[in-house]
């Protein structure tokens, strides 16, 4: 089997699973135009979410990746390359629809190859002022969806890294203008640094403060992936996993999906597992990990590692009381300040839901956010 079940990277189409309470909240925000930013710790899987909505609905998008754009120029021209490709969804290429382009986007230069617009700086711009372009191109966008009769979303992932170019602050204010002059225009944000996007939206002195919508993820239940998982069980082996297996896959990830995906893309291509083969690619998925997260771990003081491997142990509710102090030998103060700063960088999570395939996720205890990061951690605890 040469299809890809399980990828490391986004999950869409027969790959997806389950979302329904979040592809509802998201479809009913665009269809108020509702403006949201997504938000969960790193690969919960809010890009995917949003790519696999953004295609049920069949809207024209502008998907918009700022990862690493740390200037302006990058920013500009990121947010050009979306706009470019939204226009191209709504018009059919050809002399007339050029021209319309070409009006709206008086500043830009436009060109037309393999049926598509681009929208790029104009050669001559001298300095560039990215808040005037980024404006001038998505006022011009918006007004083309009006004239289309159109409602287009525009995706914009890694938002956070924006916080780096000269005219972050500007140029989010020059989004905010727009996002609040039109209903043509929806938007969407996401990143995986949860802290710095929270604050881009939370923080009073920041342009976009309050203008979306916030729609949190958390970690699937195990009731979700039994229907997913057992269908594509059934295409690749031609039956079902037995529960003590499929048990043994959500404890072994905790639900969290991208591990869920890393350990049942490490055993969905051999024989039909049992619960021995599981443990063994869970195994084999640690050593293969076992350099970034030891990576990891070495970044963080040691009293942060101690904390670490006193929870890779046992898991509590209350990882700043005494009890746990005397677990983990430190002192009640260290255990409070490390505690914030591993919660901040979600190193760690308290549960949320508990699940009955895994008994021993508690509600509220704080545990490790990754769960072959507490595996690794065991071994040496
Ligand atoms: N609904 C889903 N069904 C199946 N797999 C999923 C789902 N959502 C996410 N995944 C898987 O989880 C992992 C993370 O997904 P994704 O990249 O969408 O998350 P993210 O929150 O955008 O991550 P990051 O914080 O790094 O940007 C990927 O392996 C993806 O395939
Ligand atoms: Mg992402």
């Amino acid at each position: 089997m040469s299809e890809d079940l399980f990828p490391s990277k986004l999950a869409l189409g027969a790959q997806f699973c389950n979302r329904v309470i979040e592809r509802k909240a998201l479809a009913d925000n665009i269809a108020k135009a509702r403006h949201t930013v997504l938000v969960s710790p790193r690969r919960y899987g809010k890009s995917s979410l949003a790519h696999q909505v953004m295609s049920e609905l069949k809207l024209p998008f502008a998907s918009i990746d700022l990862f690493l754009a740390y200037d302006d120029k990058t920013v500009t021209q990121r947010l050009l390359g979306g706009i470019s490709r939204a226009v191209s969804e709504i018009l059919p290429p050809g002399e007339k629809a050029f021209k319309k382009v070409q009006a709206l986007f008086s500043k830009f230069k436009i060109s037309l190859g393999l049926g598509l617009f681009q929208i790029e700086l104009m050669q001559d711009a001298g300095d560039l002022d990215a808040v005037d372009q980024i404006y001038s191109a998505l006022t011009a966008l918006a007004d083309l969806a009006s004239q289309e009769k159109k409602k287009i979303i525009i995706y914009i992932d890694e938002f956070q890294d924006i916080t780096s170019a000269k005219s972050a602050k500007s140029i989010q204010g020059a989004i905010r203008h727009v996002a609040q002059e039109t209903s043509a225009l929806v938007f969407l944000f996401s990143g995986s640094n949860r802290h710095l996007l929270v604050e881009m939206f939370d923080d009073k002195s920041m342009p976009l403060y309050m203008l979306c919508d916030k729609l949190y993820l958390e970690r699937m239940h195990s009731a979700d992936y039994r229907p997913h998982l057992q269908s594509l069980a059934d295409k690749m082996w031609k039956k079902k996993l037995s529960e003590p297996v499929f048990n043994k896959l959500m404890s072994l990830t905790e639900l969290h999906p991208f591990y869920v995906n890393l350990l049942c893309h490490t055993f969905w291509k051999g024989a039909f597992p049992g619960v021995k083969e599981v443990e063994q690619c869970w195994h084999q998925c640690m050593e293969e990990e076992s350099r970034r997260i030891r990576a990891e771990i070495e970044k963080l003081t040691r009293n942060q590692q101690d904390l670490l491997k006193a929870l890779a142990l046992c898991s509590t509710e209350e990882p700043t009381g005494q009890a746990f102090s005397a677990r983990s030998g430190l002192s009640v103060s260290s255990l409070h300040q490390a505690f914030k700063v591993l919660s901040d960088q979600d190193v760690i999570f308290r549960v949320k839901q508990e699940d009955e395939c895994v008994p021993f996720l508690q509600k509220n205890h704080a545990r490790i956010l990754d769960p072959l990061m507490a595996y690794y951690l065991k071994q040496y605890a």
